[in-house]
């Protein structure tokens, strides 16, 4: 990985003087304990005759995707080395809890961990992220899983330098949970996967507690971040190459409605589009009882706001809709992608489905194929609903048997790769725009650009490409993606 890339912040670890006492503005403070890290890690090089090693693992969405980039910045800021393999000297898992099986794979993946550690003492193992928010979670960790050295959580992140520290001070587990926070600790390092494309937060947490889900409860209430802090790091990321970039949130079109000086999510993106040399624009997610009509004439009229659209419906039964605590009908849902597709006819939707939601039927999953039929979605993640403890909709008394869900879940599927097909191959033969991310894994004589509407296109090019908005032919669509040429 290119160290190039962690420019965020330029501070030499080797200046910050240690005899000082420890700064008390955030920022500063965790590069003082940054440079007391890159000590430790120094020593630990000594000994070990080599630059010690670091592995990431990130479970769960976008958010957490950027969080890790914020790790691997501090840790490679300190003197460790990225490497893929979990049989590192320093590895930290990024966890999330949205659903039962995110928190199973982590457990099993630790057993694993346990026995690098056995032939390595002084490596050192890390949690964090939405799992660790979670108190039963904490428990079984310090009780069947005691060579874990680090736990922290959502909240307190930023203090990512000082803990690492406090790490290789102490003997022990060191763990460090809060319940919320109203900090956001601005300009510590990131190291981005990509050289060209980045995500973005704009805001964090979620005020919506919709029934099923488990997120505001591990990442506290909603707070945004200051628009000029935004368009600065987008202004850095762009000097930097990058040319799009993914706004971040669990619902952006709530975005700026807390700050002190008011501004809506439509307007934060009318300042983004003015930032020259940025290319493309993309957000994440948004939650349709919030999508305002403002927000569909901006994207309208924009020239850097891809095609792409994820709004989550996650059940077509107004009933279930209600219950979930959706705030919107199935007709209001309806409407709005209906609006939106006559306004911007070539745009993707996408979408998030749950099946097996309390109480449901199979005339309410039938609502939701109604729905998938009616909006034609050009994607959409199915999921089978899984019980959150603490969340409302696990008290429910109707939870649907697991024969059942399966049923409902197939045939929600399978409506979906349906319509799916058809969206996507409505393209075939036309020339869009792609940005070229990778060369094909499988066959290196290909790459692999993405079009403004999320959808993925093969053609054959070389690593040059990469990074780069090229004008590509659509012949051949294969499901989800395209084979094309360049021309
Ligand atoms: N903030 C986003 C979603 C974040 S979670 C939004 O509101 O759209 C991503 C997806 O996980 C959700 O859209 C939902 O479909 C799914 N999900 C959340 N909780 C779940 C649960 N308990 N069981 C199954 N799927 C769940
Ligand atoms: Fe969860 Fe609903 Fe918030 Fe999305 S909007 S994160 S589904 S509570
Ligand atoms: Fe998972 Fe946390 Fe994201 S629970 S989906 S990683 S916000």
């Amino acid at each position: 990985m290119n160290n190039n890339r962690n420019i965020q912040n330029d501070v030499n670890l080797a200046e910050v003087d240690l005899n000082h006492s420890i700064p008390e503005e955030e920022t500063k403070r965790q590069y003082y304990f940054m440079a007391k890290a890159a000590r430790y890690v120094a020593e630990l090089e000594q000994k070990l005759g080599h630059k010690p090693t670091c592995c990431v693992t990130t479970f769960g969405c976008q958010m957490n995707a950027r969080d890790s980039e914020k790790l691997v910045g501090i840790l490679e800021k300190v003197g460790y080395e990225l490497i893929e393999d979990e049989n590192a000297d320093f590895v930290i898992y990024n966890t999330c809890t949205v659903r039962d099986n995110a928190n199973q794979r982590v457990y099993g993946r630790l057993g694993v961990l346990n026995g690098f550690k056995r032939k390595k003492p002084h490596m050192k193992i890390a949690l964090c992220g939405c799992m660790m928010q979670e108190p039963t979670v904490i428990e079984k960790i310090k009780t069947s899983y005691r060579f874990v050295d680090l736990i922290f959580g959502t909240h307190n992140i930023f203090k990512f330098a000082e803990l690492l520290v406090a790490t290789f001070e102490n003997e022990g587990l060191v763990i460090d949970i809060w319940k919320d926070t109203d900090q956001i600790v601005e300009d510590l390092p990131i190291e981005r996967k990509y050289p060209f494309k980045s995500g973005i937060n704009i805001m964090f947490g979620c005020n919506n507690f919709c029934s099923y889900c488990i997120v505001p409860y591990v990442r506290g209430r909603e707070r945004s971040r200051a628009p000029k802090d935004i368009i600065r790091e987008i202004e850095r990321l762009v000097a930097d190459g990058v040319v799009e970039i993914m706004l971040l949130g669990q619902n952006v079109n709530s975005y700026g409605k807390n700050l002190k000086e008011p501004i809506s999510f439509a307007q934060l993106l009318q300042e983004i589009e003015k930032i020259e040399g940025l290319q493309r624009i993309r957000f994440m997610t948004s939650h349709p009882k919030d999508l305002s009509e403002e927000l569909i004439q901006v994207m309208k009229h924009s020239k850097k706001i891809c095609r792409h659209l994820h709004l989550p419906l996650q059940s077509g039964s107004t009933r279930i809709l209600t219950s979930m605590n959706r705030r919107y009908t199935k007709e209001q849902y309806v409407e709005l992608a209906e609006r939106i597709r006559t306004e911007i006819p070539d745009i993707a939707i996408t979408t998030d489905i749950i099946v097996g939601f309390p109480g449901e039927t199979a005339e309410d999953v039938e609502e939701t194929i109604d729905v998938i039929r009616r909006v034609k979605y050009d994607n959409a993640f199915t999921f089978i609903y899984s019980k959150r403890t603490g969340t409302p909709a696990a008290a429910m008394d109707n939870q649907v048997p697991e024969a059942q869900v399966k049923v409902g879940f197939d045939k929600v599927l399978k409506t979906v790769q349906d319509t799916a097909r058809e969206q996507v191959s409505r393209y075939q033969g036309q020339i869009m725009d792609a940005l070229v991310e990778e060369v094909n894994e499988n066959d290196n004589s290909l790459v692999t650009g993405r079009l403004s509407n999320n959808t993925l296109v093969h053609f054959p090019g070389d690593a040059s490409l990469v990074g780069k908005i090229v004008n590509v032919s659509l012949d051949e669509c294969h499901g989800f993606y395209y084979m094309g040429h360049m021309v």
